[in-house]
């Protein structure tokens, strides 16, 4: 199906016991769109991008992945073509050496027991390479994973979702545990990568001067209610301000 739009969200809330997480909450997000998700700590950032990744349910209102309901995405096969999801805790197995970790970006595509097999005889082994090649890992392609740093574990983390070439990205956090320099080459390396593979990338960041440099559209949270939404040319010194000072106490 195709629509203009990748992701459409209508009034969706979402509710823990008795705390609001996301308000009756309604944008779309064109295919190849660069998005960054800021707010203060508790905002639903995090909550949000779990509804869009089918992960949680809303309490209402509807989300659309290119044109289809959420619902119809029951088939993990299915759904790990649309999206591919990389985390502050990178979800890599460290016992294994770093291809096998790539590789696991296929399991859509192969099957359980296809997978399996892949530990013991790495299949597509020029499928692993070119995907470490671009985040510049060749050389560890044979190293236990856990025993690589925490910003080459994330571009373990990336190597796997260029072999499993979802149209959507999601990143929770995805530099949270990383130095500044580190970082930056991961949230440089994510973007462009996303931009040559045209695929559509929505991260959430604690950091705003990571969202204005790196990210062409920011989508700020604030008690679970679009504070904006604008351009990243067009965000001012003053609504990021406003977005993050604390409540005049009462
Ligand atoms: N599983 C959960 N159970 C109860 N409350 C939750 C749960 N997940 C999130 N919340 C609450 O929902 C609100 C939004 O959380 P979250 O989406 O994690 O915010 P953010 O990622 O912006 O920090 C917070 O008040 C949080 O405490
Ligand atoms: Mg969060």
């Amino acid at each position: 199906m195709t629509s203009e739009f990748i992701i459409e969200i209508k009034n969706v809330s979402k509710h823990y016991e008795r705390k609001i997480a996301l308000s009756s909450l309604s944008f779309s997000i064109k295919k190849g769109e660069i998005v960054a998700l800021i707010g203060p700590s508790g905002a639903g950032k995090s909550t949000l991008l779990n509804i869009i990744a089918t992960v949680v349910k809303p309490d209402e209102g509807n989300l659309l992945i290119d044109g289809e309901p959420s619902a119809q995405f029951t088939d993990g096969k299915k759904l790990a073509k649309k999206i591919g999801i990389i985390r502050q805790q990178f979800d890599l197995v460290g016992q294994l050496p770093v291809i096998h970790n790539v590789l696991a970006g296929r399991l859509a595509d192969w099957g359980f027991f296809k997978s399996l097999l892949s530990l013991v005889f790495p299949q597509e082994k020029q499928v692993a390479a070119n995907s470490l090649q671009r985040v510049g890992l060749l050389d560890k392609m044979y190293e236990q994973t856990a025993n690589l740093s925490g910003g080459e574990q994330q571009r373990v983390a990336m190597a796997r979702l260029l072999t499993q070439k979802p149209e959507i990205i999601l990143a929770d956090e995805p530099v949270a545990s990383l130095d500044p320099a580190r970082a930056e080459d991961i949230l440089s390396i994510l973007t462009n990568l996303a931009r040559e593979e045209h695929q559509t990338l929505i991260t959430t960041l604690h950091s705003v001067e990571y969202a204005k440099k790196y990210f062409t559209r920011m989508i700020a949270l604030k008690d679970g209610e679009i504070f904006f939404d604008l351009p990243t040319a067009e965000v001012s010194e003053h609504h990021l301000q406003s977005l993050y000072e604390l409540k005049e106490q009462a």
